[in-house]
């Protein structure tokens, strides 16, 4: 598939833009100081499967805490490692209507997996590896995904 590229200069803080790359919904969101914040520490690492991205699921540059090139811009696979559901971006700390250990980010509807606003899988859900990293590059407002 040929890289895709998405303007980036209207996309607000906290928002989420979709595109699509190789057939697969792309989650472009531009992430707020606290939602940062949410993704690094202790309490939040305990809970994931794979804090510190271990397994291959992005490309290097993306093996950090936001899993992204800068902060603030995440870029996504809106696929579920499980069985390839999209998950539905849940910005918001809603824990009543989740569980009381999750922060926010993704959730899947199909079987519940959660996922943090990096993509990262929690423990105890059926997704078994984080959502995947796209190769991507952001020059200005543009982001290509693909090479
Ligand atoms: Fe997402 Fe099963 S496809 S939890």
């Amino acid at each position: 598939g040929a890289p895709v590229k998405v303007d980036l200069s209207s996309l607000r803080l906290g928002e989420m833009r979709v595109a699509e790359w190789r057939g697969k919904p792309i989650f472009i969101v531009r992430r707020t100081p606290e939602m940062i914040e949410r993704l690094k520490g202790d309490t939040i690492k305990s809970r994931l499967s794979d804090p510190n991205s271990e397994v291959e699921q992005q490309p290097e540059f993306a093996k950090n805490d936001t899993r992204s090139l800068e902060e603030e811009l995440l870029v996504i696979e809106g696929v579920c490692t499980h069985l390839g559901c999209s998950p539905k971006y849940v910005p918001a700390v809603e824990p009543q209507a989740y569980d009381a250990n999750w922060q926010g980010g993704f959730f899947c509807p199909c079987h519940g997996s959660r996922f943090d606003l990096s993509g990262r899988v929690y423990s105890g859900v059926p997704a078994p590896t984080n959502l995947v990293v796209p190769p991507h590059k952001v020059e200005g407002n543009i982001l290509t995904v693909g090479e």
